[in-house]
């Protein structure tokens, strides 16, 4: 694909579907290539609107109004930022060849279902996970939860940052778990997961990079990040992660494995437990993750840069420049147009650097912004990113 000029008959159309924080990062690496950026959500000013040449704000899980905007703009490349889009349409469209849907239309149907994925993973290619199984009842999940042990994880299969999610510990609590995961789920009625709780030492995202040189798709691997979540939520994260030369062959082995089967090109965060040596398959997102929001101050290039030069067909450099981490900024309040106090503050801790989204409303547990920092080594720059996060204060205007 030949890079052109934005907004003339040589432009290259980059649409992003879903303009959260990592989608404006995604669009504003493609706008430094030239790209024509159309962001993409189901509220106006969404972040990535904001750095992109146009918007359209539309329900993206209705087929007939997103297939009519995808003809309307006619792009090149059509990039999910999210799992909640009518995703049939993607398949058409590229099955019709009209356009090119990152990393495809097949890997973005199957990764927003943890059904399709899990099954994928555990058994087509034999890759190590917790025990499963599948429910379309309270029943059904009661039986389920017996087979797989205590404790156990119950999520509906179409949900992600931890919604309608419930640890479960011992039988009489499963009841409760799937009525959570049907009101929280994105649709009613909704499949749900029930997992056996590996216990591991630590886990980790391998942001796994499917790109082109010489004309031939290759597979590079970050260095691990590792994070910690809260409610299926992540607060931090860290980059290197430390773990056994043994660990991290088993990691990128599964990774490899796992990109492989999705194909097409861009990056993937595989998500990963780990134990010792030993490494279990989570889930994958076919796109940036959260947690590689700590690549903004770690890696020569981002995980952002890297998606939109594989996006583009281009070369990619995954080097480690230093050690680094991210923690999360909490709305913490409801309020609209909220403003940041503390900002100076935050920027004078040493190497901090922060993301302000710039979301035109704040939830207690929205994500507003992040803050990085590096350090001498991952301990010190969690310390620095903490400190920095905890100085900005949203506040009502
Ligand atoms: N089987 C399991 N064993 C141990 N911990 C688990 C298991 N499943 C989930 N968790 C914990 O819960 C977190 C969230 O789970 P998962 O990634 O499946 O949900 P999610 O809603 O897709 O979250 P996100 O969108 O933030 O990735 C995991 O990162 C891990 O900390
Ligand atoms: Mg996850």
């Amino acid at each position: 694909m030949k890079l052109g000029t934005p907004l003339s008959d040589t432009a290259v159309r980059v649409m992003l579907l879903g303009s959260g924080e990592l989608g404006k990062e995604v669009a504003i690496e493609l706008q430094r290539l030239g790209a024509e950026v159309v962001a993409v959500d189901r509220y106006p000013n969404a972040p990535a609107m904001q750095v992109a040449h146009r918007s359209h704000v539309i329900p993206m899980t209705d087929p007939q109004v997103l297939n009519g905007v995808i003809m309307a703009e006619a792009p090149h490349f059509i990039v999910p930022e999210i799992e909640a889009i009518a995703t049939e349409v993607l398949a058409d469209i590229e099955a019709a060849g009209m356009a090119v849907v990152i990393p495809t239309a097949r890997a973005v149907q199957l990764t927003m279902n943890r059904e399709g994925i899990r099954k994928l993973a555990a058994e087509d290619l034999g890759l190590p996970t917790s025990p499963y199984a599948f429910a379309g009842s309270a029943e059904e999940l009661a039986a389920g939860a017996e087979a797989v042990g205590y404790p156990n994880f119950v999520k509906p299969v179409m949900s992600s940052s931890g919604k309608g999610q419930s640890f479960v510990k011992s039988a009489d609590e499963i009841a409760d778990a799937w009525t959570y995961a049907q009101e929280s789920g994105r649709v009613a009625g909704a499949r749900v997961i029930v997992e056996g709780r590996i216990d591991f030492d630590f886990e980790i995202t391998l942001l796994t990079v499917r790109s082109l040189r010489d004309g031939v798709v290759v597979t590079d691997f970050c260095a691990p990040i590792g994070h910690r979540q809260v409610k299926g939520d992540y607060v931090e994260s860290w980059q290197p992660q430390a773990m056994s030369d043994a660990a991290l062959a088993s990691a990128q082995d599964i990774a490899g494995k796992v990109t492989d089967a999705l194909g097409g090109l861009g990056v993937f965060g595989v998500e990963l437990f780990v134990k010792g040596d030993q490494v279990w398959f989570s889930e994958v997102s076919p796109r940036p993750h959260d947690t590689g929001l700590v690549t903004l101050a770690s890696q020569t290039m981002s995980e952002f840069a890297l998606h939109a030069r594989a996006i583009l067909g281009l070369p990619v450099d995954v080097t480690l420049r230093e050690p680094a981490a991210s923690a999360v900024i909490y709305g913490g309040i409801e309020a609209q147009g909220v403003a940041f106090e503390g900002v100076a503050e935050a920027l004078s801790v040493p190497t901090a650097d922060l993301r302000l989204f710039g979301k035109p409303e704040a939830f207690e547990r929205r994500r507003m912004g992040v803050a990085t920092a590096r350090g001498a080594d991952t301990d010190q720059a969690r310390e620095r990113a903490r400190e920095a996060a905890g100085r900005v204060k949203v506040v009502r205007a």
